[in-house]
């Protein structure tokens, strides 16, 4: 499901990824770990064609990504198949709980009001917010923000979920709910990659865990392995 061939990407000069080759198998959970700096970002908004790269190949829901600009036919082909959650949750500020969630399902899948807003409310329910539907996002606390995030994320069924750091904004009853959704996500067999801190989460939900150093994978192994 996600092939990453000598990924090699510079910013002014220096190599931020240098020569990253990693494999995700359909279903697999892959934890993305390393210190600060260390690359996992800008691997991981590699892997969704947010930055592109100077050497290498990228192969992930079967969309190949080379190096160079990417096209926006194939943005657009590959933003159908892999989902992400960032950090700072960016969910639309004015736009209700729903309307988050049935926005790219109404106006990239081309899905009916009475579709989306099912499958909307199914996935609320799904993160445990369904009597959110109504409420504006700066209403709920981070924890809850960053579920409507995952919900908007899953809403479009993507092949592939990446989710960057997702926690680290929270405190950790907020964290413990947000990562009971992630391992819920795992089980269900969602093919995801996660960057994350947290060891022990790792451990309940990666089925391969793989260590970034400087722009280069350091170790790479199952959880028990690795951790
Ligand atoms: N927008 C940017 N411009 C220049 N350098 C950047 C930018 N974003 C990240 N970097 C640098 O790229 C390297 C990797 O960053 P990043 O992928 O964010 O690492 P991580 O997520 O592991 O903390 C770091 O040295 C960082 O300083
Ligand atoms: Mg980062």
């Amino acid at each position: 499901m996600i092939k990453v061939e000598s990924l090699t990407k510079h910013r002014s000069g220096t190599p931020v990824l240098d020569g990253v080759t990693l494999a995700g198998e359909a279903g697999g959970v892959t934890a993305l770990v390393g210190p600060s700096g260390s690359g996992k970002s800008t691997l991981l908004r590699c892997l969704n064609g947010l930055e592109c790269f100077e050497r290498g190949v990228v192969s992930i829901a079967g969309h190949r990504l080379t190096p160079g600009p990417h096209s926006g036919g194939v943005l657009e082909a590959l933003r159908r198949d892999v989902g992400m959650v960032f950090q700072q949750f960016n969910l639309v500020p004015h736009l209700s709980v729903l309307d988050n969630v049935t926005l790219a399902p109404r106006t990239v899948l081309k899905n009916t009001v009475a579709e989306a807003r099912s499958r909307a409310i199914e996935l609320l329910d799904r993160v445990g917010l369904g009597s959110f539907a109504a409420a504006r996002p700066a209403t709920l606390s981070g924890g809850q923000q960053q579920r409507v995030a995952i919900a908007r994320a899953l809403a479009m069924q993507p092949q592939v979920m990446l989710f960057d750091e997702p926690t680290s904004a929270l405190d950790p009853t907020m964290t413990a709910e947000v990562l009971e959704v992630i391992v819920d996500l795992a089980k269900a067999g969602q093919t995801m990659v996660v960057v994350t801190h947290d060891h022990g989460f790792a451990k309940r939900a990666a089925t391969w865990v793989v260590e970034l150093a400087a722009g280069k994978v350091a170790r790479q192994g199952t959880a028990a392995e690795m951790l």
